[in-house]
């Protein structure tokens, strides 16, 4: 079974459920403000910005006020239940600004040099995600001038040692927590 029909899994979204309430928490947002971190990834207003594995949407709705009406913000994740999720809480808010999409961020389907900046905010290191093959896609779907921006959860080391190593980005800051890097 691929991640994409894992993705459809009813066991694996039961599952996954706890795991949805703690990301958007009173708890964590009391802790970690996602606007204050999102600053960090130096989004410009009017981008085209992917977020690979946006969960239940701690980081979409602030990633697209920074957007702005000009941009858009496509947001990704393997879950259906999360995507389901996102999509009304984004209905509720009334942006048009979002896609939400169903998708293996392995395979985005996306076309190549069509996003300036991708998102990799907590979900990284994670065992569906291997960054052998998240990062050439990744590198695949950026424009030439595009950046990658990464805040890990947990903290590991070894992720931005990986990431120097694939030979793909180039390391240009870390600010607010984010790791920025960009397209080569
Ligand atoms: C720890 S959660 C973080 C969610 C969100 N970014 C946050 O910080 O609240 C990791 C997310 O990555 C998603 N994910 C894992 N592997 C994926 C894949 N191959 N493609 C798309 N999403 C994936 C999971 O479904 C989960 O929603």
């Amino acid at each position: 079974m691929n991640t994409e029909d894992l993705g459809n899994s009813k066991i694996l979204n039961l599952l996954f459920k706890p795991a949805g309430k703690l990301m958007g928490s009173r708890a964590r947002r009391w802790l970690m403000n996602p606007m204050k971190t999102l600053q960090g990834a130096g989004i410009e207003p009017g981008q085209t910005v992917l977020e690979v594995g946006c969960g239940t949407g701690f980081f979409t709705i602030p990633a697209a006020e920074l957007i702005g009406d000009q941009g858009c913000l496509v947001a990704m994740d393997a879950l259906s239940d999360y995507t389901k999720r996102v999509s009304k809480k984004v209905q509720v808010a009334g942006l048009e600004n979002i896609s939400v999409i169903k998708r293996d961020a392995l395979d985005t389907g996306l076309d190549a040099e069509s996003i300036d900046k991708v998102l990799l905010f907590g979900v990284i290191p994670f065992p569906f995600l291997p960054l052998n093959r998240l990062l050439p896609e990744m590198h695949r779907i950026l424009k030439t001038e595009g950046s990658l921006a990464v805040w890990l959860f947990p903290v590991s080391g070894w992720v931005p040692k990986s990431i120097l190593k694939s030979g793909l980005f180039t390391y240009v800051r870390k600010r607010n927590g984010v790791y920025n890097y960009r397209r080569r």
